[in-house]
């Protein structure tokens, strides 16, 4: 049986895939000229892929992960939403690079790819929309070889119940949102609701530690992958509060690797 908050959010992914692929933010003619949709972080943190097999949770409509295959990588893409991965296939053609997608919901995906990866790889705007982080963890360990390496680089969970009031640390929700402004288009309402859960940073430590990953390395930023409000501005591909860096993080990065 599909996740029904899950269900919930394919919809809500599927309507706003045009208006991102038709978004600046987006940077789909960058892309299409070569140039690369990863940051600085990832790149610099997750170090040479050449060669390696790399998993993409959440993998949206496949930019970053086509990007990880002109960086060496032998790589795969999984995303929730149908349109999504219609459009990753797009990309993927245009662009004349090869990789495999696959549409399933993170929990259901166990049994849908027969492979092991040095590298799974999830970024920006992914933990939110997991409901069970036990069970998410548990799709990371399973798709790892022994020794193989899980990065993640993503909104800090500290940031949300620090700008929004409705938001509690420790109250994992669901929150449920209709008439949300999108992020890449602020003019854009999104019509179908979508279910984010407020996790913490220890649980989603404790999540991987519990499946067998050891950690290595945890980094926090005060700087923004995606503009939180219309004011905030653009420097060298990340976003700040008019005010500049604020005083509390706005993403962490990690690195955790199956066995020790
Ligand atoms: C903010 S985007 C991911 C970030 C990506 N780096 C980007 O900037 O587009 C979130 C993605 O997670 C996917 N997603 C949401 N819930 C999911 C789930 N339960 N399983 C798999 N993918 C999911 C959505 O379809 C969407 O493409």
């Amino acid at each position: 049986m599909p996740h029904e908050d899950h269900e919930k959010n394919r919809q809500a992914w599927n309507e706003i895939v045009e208006i991102h692929a038709n978004h600046p933010f987006y940077r789909v003619k960058e892309f299409l000229g070569g140039e690369t949709t990863l940051k600085a972080i990832e790149l610099e943190e997750l170090g040479d892929v050449s060669g390696k097999r790399l998993l993409h949770l959440m993998c949206r409509f496949g930019l970053d992960t086509l990007s990880w295959v002109r960086e060496g990588a032998l790589v795969t893409g999984i995303d929730i939403s149908d349109r999504s991965i219609e459009y990753a296939e797009q990309m993927k053609k245009e662009a004349g690079l090869e990789a495999a997608f696959v549409r399933s919901d993170i929990m259901d995906l166990i049994g849908k790819i027969d492979q092991r990866f040095d590298i799974v790889f999830q970024s920006y705007g992914t933990h939110a929309w997991i409901s069970d982080l036990d069970q998410w963890a548990a799709v990371v360990a399973h798709y790892l070889k022994p020794g193989g390496i899980f990065y993640i680089v993503d909104l800090h969970p500290f940031s949300t119940p620090i700008e929004d009031d409705s938001v509690a640390y420790f109250n994992p929700g669901p929150y449920r949102y209709t008439d949300a402004a999108d992020y890449a288009d602020k003019d854009y309402t999104i019509k179908s609701e979508m279910v984010e859960w407020q996790h913490t940073l220890s649980g989603i430590i404790n999540a991987l530690i519990n499946a067998g990953l050891s950690l290595e390395m945890l980094n926090e930023f005060d700087k923004c992958c995606y503009p939180k409000e219309k004011d905030w501005f653009e420097k060298d591909g990340f976003y700040y509060p008019p005010g500049g860096p604020p005083n509390y993080p706005l993403m962490f990065s990690l690195k955790a690797r199956l066995g020790g």
